[in-house]
């Protein structure tokens, strides 16, 4: 996707406070601390933290804010013609859940702490491709062993895409790191499931409204992390 870059905006998005975070990397491990501070809440409990990867123009996460008030969400986003639409829309609404990061997502593991994060979501990740760019693919090994840094054990990553193969290649990425998959659809609009799937598999995203109307199909899935396998030592007594 290349982008004509607009004079002026990145002035633009540094002023959108509260709802850009300027230095992430001062949060890590402190995210609820943040969040307590967004929320106006002296001693608060807990608040589950979902986190979009490439959140693009931010239709999805804006949404998710919207219908889940009780969780906190984090949209990341590297391009800032697209993240800034994203911002004036979270600004539309005062959003008091919601907050961006303008960041490659390789910066992820330098901004949350271990199991920090509840879940993840990719929605329409860039495919790369060209297999020289695999590495490239935000479903990669390379990402997934990142993720597995933050997200929280029995954490979903939900991946929805519309291109078969990226799922194909990110299904065996996945199992390939031991995560656990579940509600594997190849035509996610047209399984009899939809209606009984979690919210987000139905909110749609902007690529997926594109894609939808085009009548292609969309692909998703859930992969959980697992714990760790207890390694036992030859000679050990378990
Ligand atoms: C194909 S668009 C999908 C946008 C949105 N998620 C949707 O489904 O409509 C992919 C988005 O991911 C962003 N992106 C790709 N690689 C990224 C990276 N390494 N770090 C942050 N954002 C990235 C792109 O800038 C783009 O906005």
């Amino acid at each position: 996707m290349r982008l004509r870059r607009i004079p002026g905006t990145r002035e633009k998005i540094l002023e959108y406070t509260p709802w850009l975070v300027t230095e992430p990397t001062a949060w890590q491990g402190r995210w609820q601390s943040y969040i307590a501070g967004r929320l106006g809440c002296e001693s608060p409990s807990p608040v589950e933290i979902h986190l979009e990867l490439g959140t693009g123009r931010g239709r999805f996460i804006n949404e998710m804010a919207r219908e889940c008030p009780d969780r906190f969400w984090i949209g990341a986003e590297l391009r800032e013609e697209v993240l800034l639409d994203a911002l004036e829309l979270a600004k539309t609404w005062e959003a008091p859940n919601l907050a961006f990061l303008w960041i490659n997502v390789e910066q992820t593991v330098d901004i949350f702490g271990d199991g920090e994060v509840d879940g993840l979501y990719l929605n329409f990740s860039d495919p790369w491709p060209k297999e020289r760019h695999a590495k490239r693919r935000l479903t990669h090994q390379r990402f997934l062993d990142r993720y597995r840094r933050y997200l929280k054990t029995g954490g979903l990553i939900r991946f929805k895409t519309d291109n078969e193969e990226l799922f194909r290649f990110s299904l065996e990425e996945m199992a390939a790191k031991g995560f656990a998959l579940e509600q594997v659809t190849f035509d996610l609009h047209k399984d009899p499931a939809l209606a009984s799937m979690e919210l987000s598999a139905r909110v749609m995203t902007e690529y997926e409204c594109r894609f939808s109307r085009q009548g292609m199909p969309i692909y998703r899935c859930e992969a959980r992390l697992l714990p760790e396998p207890v390694r036992v030592m030859p000679g050990s007594d378990e």
